[in-house]
């Protein structure tokens, strides 16, 4: 029987617990991680982003109208503009009348919509409003005797323009539009005029273009 020198090399290593990956670092890992999904984040919802140089916000459209063509009015191409701005003088100066949907009330205010005064001669249109109205008229076959105060004194040419192109352009009208000249010349045309007119008998008697 022989026997091996009991020496230290002759050894195993001592056995140790847990499995061989705990040599991986874990605050590493998750740094790792975190950058990764940072960056694949960032390529994923920035990809539309244009690098074009310069502010890519687009102008509102009722600004742009506004100021690209001068002051409403004034630019018989500027539709847009006259019909926002006519809006706003129909809604404070004759809603009250003719209501919002410019049907008027039957027996005491004529309607707008569909009116052949409306959507007949511009001049005329502008002549009513500058000067009122007051005696018996016929719109859409209903007679009416009412009560129109003049606005010439009231509303601005550039107000009855727009106002004069609202009202031919809504409630199902599709009329000419109505520029800042012709109430100018409507208005040097009657302006020795100091009542209203007397109904359709003196609007009919008139020679409008
Ligand atoms: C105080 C009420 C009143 C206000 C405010 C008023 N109207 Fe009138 N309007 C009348 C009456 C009443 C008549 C009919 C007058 C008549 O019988 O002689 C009339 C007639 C008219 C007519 C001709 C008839 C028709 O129906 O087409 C037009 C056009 C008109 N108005 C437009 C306007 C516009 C535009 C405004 C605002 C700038 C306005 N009116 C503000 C009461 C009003």
């Amino acid at each position: 029987m022989t026997f091996k020198e009991d020496r230290l090399e002759n050894e195993k290593s001592d056995p140790h617990e847990g499995s061989s990956l705990k040599f991986i670092n874990v605050p590493l890992v998750l740094i790792a991680l975190f950058v990764g999904f940072g960056a694949t984040y960032l390529a994923l919802r920035t990809d539309n982003t244009s690098m074009t140089p310069g502010d890519s916000r687009t102008k509102p459209s009722g600004l742009a109208a506004a100021s690209d063509t001068g002051p409403a009015g004034t630019d018989a191409n500027n539709l847009p503009a006259l019909m926002e701005k006519g809006k706003q003088v129909f809604t404070t100066t004759c809603q009250a009348c003719h209501q919002a949907t410019g049907a008027g009330i039957p027996g005491a205010f004529p309607p707008l919509a569909e009116s052949e005064w409306v959507n007949g001669s511009p001049k005329r249109v502008i002549a009513i409003v500058l000067h009122g109205l007051q005696g018996e008229i016929n719109v859409k076959g209903q007679k009416f005797q009412g009560v129109m105060p003049p606005f010439k004194d009231q509303l601005k040419p550039e107000d009855i323009a727009a106002v004069a192109t609202y009202v031919r352009n809504s409630f199902g009208n599709k009329s000419d539009l109505v520029t800042v000249d012709l109430v100018n010349k409507v208005k040097d045309e009657t302006k020795s005029r100091t009542t209203s007119w007397g109904g359709e008998a003196e609007l009919n008697a008139q020679k409008w273009e």
